[in-house]
C-alpha cells in the first residue's frame, strides 16, 4: 500500500502501524488539507430527526441529571430548547447515509475493511463534550469545522472510576497529561483505552468532529460466532457422530465425572472446533454479517442490459450497505478463494482473485474491475451477478 493520498501527514503508513496503531497517539496537524466539512450543523440536526440514523444528544447540565443522554429520531422543535451551551449531537454511520463520508472512510483502507466500523459525526456547542472517557476501540478524530480542543491521559483504569448510572462510560475525574486544540483538517488517532475529553471551543464557528471508528469484536463474540456456526452446518458430519468410550477405565465411584471422561469430551470438542476453524470461513461469515435494516435495491438487469452498462464505461460503485472481503485457502481444491457477501459464503477459483480482490478491496473501485468482467466470461458472470443482488450500482442510479 502507498502512502500517496495517505491521511497520516508525514508518518508513513508501515511507520503508523509499527509504532502508534494500537500503541500510541498521534497527532497529524493538517493530516487533511484545505478540508471541507461536508455537512452543516444545520443538516446535522435534519439528519437526526430521521429514523433510519441513530443520534443521541448528551446533556452536561441541562438534563434530568448530570451527562443525561438522549436517544433520537428528535424533533426540530427539541434543537431550539436546547441551552447554549454545554452539549453535543452525535449521528451514527453516516458513511451508510452520506457519500462525502463514504468517501472519507476510502482514505483510511491502509486498516483492514473487516476493521473498520463507522464514521460518527459529532456537533458540540461550546464548552460540548460527551465527557471524560475511554473507548474499546480505535479513532481518527478529524476536527471538520471550529475548534476542539483534546486533553489526553494515560491513567490506568478500572470500573470504579466511572460515575455510576449512566448511559454512558464518563470518568469521575480526570487529569490531562497533554492538550491540543485541533483546527479543521488536524486528526488525533487514539488507540483503545486511552483516556480523552475533546470540549468544543467558543471560536464563533460550529464545532463538528468526524470520529473514523474501528471495531474490535470481544472473546465472548468471537467464541459464540464460532459455536453459531458449528450450530447452523446442517449437513456437518459432527451431527451423525456421537461420544464414544471404548476404552473405558474403571472407576471406583459411580457418582464421579472423572477426569478421564473429561479429558476425552475436552478432546473431542476441541478436534470439533480445530476443524471448524481449519476450514477457516466461519470468520468471514461472521464479520461481514449486516443488520436487517441494510438496503440493497436489487435493479434486475439481465445480463445483456448488465453488460451494456459495463460496457458503456460508466463508474461502478459499492454499496456501502454491503460487506464483501475474501479469504484464500487451499484446502477448498479447485476454488480457494472464499468471498464473503453479507454474512454468505461462496466459494470461486483462484484465477477469480484479481476481481475479487478489487470488488472486495474498493468501495469506489478503478476501472480495471469492469475492463477484467469485460475480458473473462467468470468475472462477467461474478461482478453481474453482484450487480444485481445490488452491491454494486452504476453511479448515475444514485
Ligand atoms: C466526539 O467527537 O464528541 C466524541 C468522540 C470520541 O471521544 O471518541
Ligand atoms: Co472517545
Amino acid at each position: 500500500m502507498q502512502n500517496n493520498n495517505s491521511p497520516l501527514g508525514n508518518t508513513s503508513l508501515e511507520i503508523f502501524l509499527e509504532e502508534f496503531w494500537q500503541k500510541q497517539y498521534l497527532l497529524i496537524p493538517n493530516a487533511l488539507p484545505n478540508f471541507k466539512c461536508p455537512i452543516t450543523a444545520d443538516e446535522m440536526a435534519g439528519l437526526a430527526c430521521e429514523a433510519e440514523i441513530e443520534s443521541r444528544i448528551i446533556l452536561e447540565h441541562a438534563g434530568e441529571h448530570p451527562w443525561q443522554c438522549r436517544h433520537g429520531p428528535f424533533e426540530e422543535s427539541e434543537f431550539s430548547q436546547l441551552p447554549e451551551s454545554n452539549w453535543c449531537l452525535l449521528l451514527q454511520s453516516c458513511n451508510l447515509h452520506l457519500n462525502a463520508f463514504a468517501k472519507l472512510l476510502d482514505q483510511f483502507r491502509f486498516i483492514p475493511n473487516w476493521r473498520v466500523d463507522d464514521i460518527m459525526l459529532s456537533y458540540a456547542a461550546p464548552g460540548g463534550s460527551v465527557g471524560p472517557h475511554t473507548d474499546n476501540y480505535d479513532v481518527f478524530l478529524l476536527q471538520a469545522q471550529g475548534t476542539r480542543r483534546w486533553e489526553i491521559s494515560s491513567q490506568s483504569l478500572c470500573d470504579s472510576d466511572f460515575l455510576p448510572n449512566l448511559d454512558l462510560k464518563i470518568l469521575k475525574s480526570f487529569k490531562a497529561e497533554q492538550s491540543w486544540q485541533l483546527t479543521p483538517g488536524d486528526m488525533l488517532y487514539l488507540p483503545p483505552g486511552i483516556a480523552h475529553h475533546g470540549i468544543a471551543e467558543d471560536d464563533g464557528d460550529d464545532c463538528i468532529t468526524i470520529s473514523i471508528g474501528f471495531r474490535a469484536p470481544n472473546y465472548n463474540e468471537l467464541s459464540t460466532a464460532l459455536l453459531n456456526d458449528i450450530d447452523q452446518q446442517q449437513d456437518s458430519k459432527s451431527q451423525f457422530n456421537f461420544y464414544s468410550d471404548p476404552k473405558f477405565p474403571l472407576q471406583d465411584n459411580s457418582g464421579e465425572i472423572s477426569s478421564w471422561a473429561l479429558e476425552r469430551i475436552n478432546k473431542i470438542v476441541r478436534q470439533e472446533i480445530s476443524d471448524k476453524i481449519n476450514e477457516n470461513d466461519w470468520f468471514g461469515k461472521y464479520i461481514t454479517q449486516v443488520d436487517e435494516s441494510a438496503q440493497l435495491l436489487e435493479p434486475q438487469l439481465t445480463h445483456k442490459q448488465c453488460l451494456q452498462q459495463l460496457a458503456s464505461g460508466q463508474h461502478l460503485v459499492r454499496n456501502e450497505y454491503s460487506k464483501l472481503a475474501f479469504t484464500q485457502n487451499d484446502k477448498h481444491k479447485e476454488n480457494q478463494i472464499q468471498f464473503y457477501c453479507n454474512g454468505k459464503v461462496e466459494y470461486y477459483a483462484k484465477s477469480l482473485l484479481p476481481i475479487i480482490s478489487l470488488a472486495c478491496n474498493h468501495r469506489y473501485p478503478p476501472f480495471e474491475l469492469t475492463n477484467i468482467a469485460l475480458e473473462d466470461k467468470q468475472a462477467e458472470l461474478f461482478l453481474c451477478h453482484l450487480i444485481n443482488l445490488g452491491h454494486f450500482y452504476f453511479e448515475q442510479d444514485l
